[in-house]
């Protein structure tokens, strides 16, 4: 089962670019721009990396970030995670990024789109890997500042496919930010949303109704509603679900208490993605595998989490199936494979 975990074809959908800095790429990008850390070391950076809650990670999320200046820095801080996404069979990924995050500091939206695009052009070429860009707007900053980075970047027309909402989710509900979604959505762009991460399920509900999100970020309290549950699964929203970045910001104690198996068990079109691979301790495919041995998803829910990447992302229909078929050529290898290792062991 693992070895099927590893080689499925997976789509990532929840995946912040600024949450795959590795404290390598932040220590030596600080030093290119002359920039200093205020940890002593990696390795103190990373003993840092104990959270409590969604803030304590966005605390040093936001610090990390602080580095990064040029087009050439954020080129390759998304190399980096490309390749990374590619030895872990990742085959097509939607990424947030977080403009405010960087325009706040002085850096212009272009240096941050176009560092971004070429990687996601190189990595096209070099490994396959097709991609889209998600912008998200801060939700703890005033629905104005959002309407303002949703005016910057109308330019960029298709380089984007759809605005998203993350960073402190309680007190920061969806309804704050309906007007921007409406503008955003009248001018061709999808929607998502952070929702039912730390925030309660009417959160979801407005996520849903209010911004008309074609998918829930998390969504894992959604299933403290019956009412939401059973519309979740009627209407097949999908919800990104982040195994270790729910653990290691408290929101399970142990992975083994998370719901996503039960969401599969309900029927609900779950995903697992890796949030913030870089802080969260692992890249997608880690997830399907501390998932799997946790929670003992079997040969069928693996294939289903696998698939269902592909239904919920905002591929054409084309692109879609071509991934499809190659999830049923991977499980029909996995099949001979294992065929091929019980007769031996006959
Ligand atoms: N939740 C909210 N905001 C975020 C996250 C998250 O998991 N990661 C980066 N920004
Ligand atoms: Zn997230």
């Amino acid at each position: 089962m693992e070895k099927l975990a590893a080689t499925l074809p997976k789509a990532e959908l929840h995946l912040h670019i600024e949450g795959t800095f590795e404290p390598e790429l932040i220590f030596s990008i600080a030093e290119r721009n002359k920039i200093k850390v205020p940890f002593a070391s990696v390795e103190a950076l990373k003993a840092a990396y104990e959270f409590q809650d969604l803030q304590s990670f966005l605390d040093l999320y936001y610090a990390g970030m602080n580095v990064l200046k040029t087009e050439q820095d954020f080129h390759d801080l998304a190399a980096a995670y490309f390749e990374k996404a590619h030895v872990q069979n990742v085959v097509h990924a939607e990424i947030f990024f977080d403009p405010q995050a960087h325009t706040a500091r002085g850096i212009p939206f272009d240096v941050v789109i176009e560092g971004l695009s070429k990687a996601a052009e190189e990595s096209k070429q070099k490994y396959g890997i097709t991609s889209k860009l998600i912008m998200c707007f801060l939700r703890d900053q005033s629905a104005q500042s959002a309407m303002e980075t949703l005016d910057s970047a109308l330019k960029y027309g298709d380089r984007i496919v759809a605005v998203g909402l993350d960073s402190a989710e309680v007190g920061n509900p969806p309804s704050k930010f309906k007007d921007v979604f409406d503008k955003a959505r009248a001018n061709g762009w999808l929607t998502v949303a952070h929702a039912g991460e730390e925030g309660p399920p009417e959160y979801v509900w407005e996520a849903i109704k209010l911004l008309k999100v074609s998918r829930i970020d998390h969504g894992i309290r959604s299933l403290e509603d019956p009412e939401l549950t059973r519309h979740i699964v009627e209407e097949q929203m999908p919800l990104t679900v982040c195994p270790l970045s729910n653990v290691r910001l408290k929101v399970f104690s142990h992975l083994k208490q998370h719901n996503l198996k039960r969401m599969l068990e309900l029927g609900v079109r779950a995903t697992i993605n890796s949030d913030d691979p870089a802080y969260f301790g692992g890249y997608v495919g880690d997830n399907f595998q501390a998932a799997q041995s946790a929670l003992d998803l079997n040969q069928d829910e693996l294939e289903r989490l696998a698939r269902n990447s592909f239904h919920a992302s905002f591929l054409s229909d084309g692109e879609r199936n071509t991934y499809l078929s190659m999830v049923d050529d991977a499980v029909k290898h996995w099949q001979n494979l294992r065929k091929h290792d019980l007769c031996q062991h006959e």
